[in-house]
């Protein structure tokens, strides 16, 4: 029997991808958007699913049901960006920010668990970043909602082992998609003493993301991991400098770290 596996953000960027190359590889692939309509010429059904509303989680998960009763992966890709200073922050924004990013793809666990539980055996994908593992200047919000799916990422991990359920992050560095035309800009406010190093920092966040890799690389790794006996907790793919700030981060004393994030960014 195929495995199905269900891709939320299907519609664009690495979703796409990911879905694209898994259903070429025999997958049955479920995707989501929040307007399917749009998108008419894909080659697997997409359904729709907000992630910031619970409402539509729930329809989502109705329709799934009339569709199939096996998840045996479920790639919890969908995210947005958001940038700003901190200080300047609309928390509304943040709020409704971590919906997206946190709490709807903890709805979506939430949901997929017991049907996962039923057949004995699944795996979660819990897309991150590898700003998930460090405070990114004027992307706070963005690493703080990352971060806290990575974290929870690893105490639910601990707690389904027992089902036979698999759960892994997978962080990705800067990857060409349309991510950074679509994110919340938060405007600096008037006499902002932000202003010019927040606008140098977002061309250069907005550089590194047009200068991206090929999101295939995110899908086929998805692919290994979907083939795998076990999986480690984190995988982290993308660029060699990005890959490698993690292990720095982890071995490098904190005041040399930030001073190199901050000549990165012309802190
Ligand atoms: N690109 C990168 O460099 C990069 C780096 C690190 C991490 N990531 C993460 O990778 C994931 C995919 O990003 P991407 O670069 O592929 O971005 P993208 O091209 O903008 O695609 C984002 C996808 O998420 C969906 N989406 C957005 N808001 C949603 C909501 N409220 N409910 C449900 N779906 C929603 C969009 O679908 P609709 O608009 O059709 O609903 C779209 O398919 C995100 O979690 C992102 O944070 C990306």
């Amino acid at each position: 029997m195929k495995q199905t596996v269900l891709v939320t953000g299907a519609s664009s960027g690495l979703g796409k991808s990911i879905s694209f190359h898994l259903h070429s590889l025999g997958y049955t692939v479920i995707g989501t958007s929040r307007s399917p309509h749009k998108y008419t010429d894909l080659p697997f059904p997409l359904l729709a699913l907000d992630l910031s509303s619970q409402a539509s989680i729930d329809l989502f998960f109705a329709e799934l049901a009339t569709k199939t009763n096996r998840l045996d992966v479920l790639v919890n890709n969908a995210g947005v960006g958001i940038t700003g200073a901190v200080e300047e922050m609309n928390l509304n924004a943040l709020r409704s920010h971590f919906d997206t990013n946190f709490f709807g793809p903890l709805a979506m666990v939430q949901q997929a668990l017991p049907i996962m539980r039923s057949a004995g055996k699944g795996k979660i994908i819990n897309i991150t970043s590898i700003g998930a593992s460090m405070g990114l200047p004027f992307r706070g919000g963005y690493s703080a909602s990352k971060g806290a799916l990575q974290l929870i990422s690893e105490a639910l991990r601990m707690e389904v082992a027992q089902f036979g359920i698999e759960i892994c992050t997978l962080a990705p560095g800067d990857y060409a998609t349309d991510i950074a035309s679509r994110r919340y800009y938060e405007p600096n406010k008037k006499g902002s003493p932000y202003e010019a190093i927040y606008q140098e920092s977002l061309s250069t966040m907005d550089e590194h993301v047009d200068d991206g890799n090929d999101p295939i690389e995110i899908a086929k790794a998805v692919a290994g991991y979907i083939q795998k006996n076990k999986l480690r907790p984190h995988y982290a793919v993308g660029p060699f400098m990005q890959r490698l700030s993690l292990t720095m981060k982890k071995i490098l004393p904190q005041k040399i770290f930030e001073r190199m994030l901050k000549n990165h960014y012309n802190l």
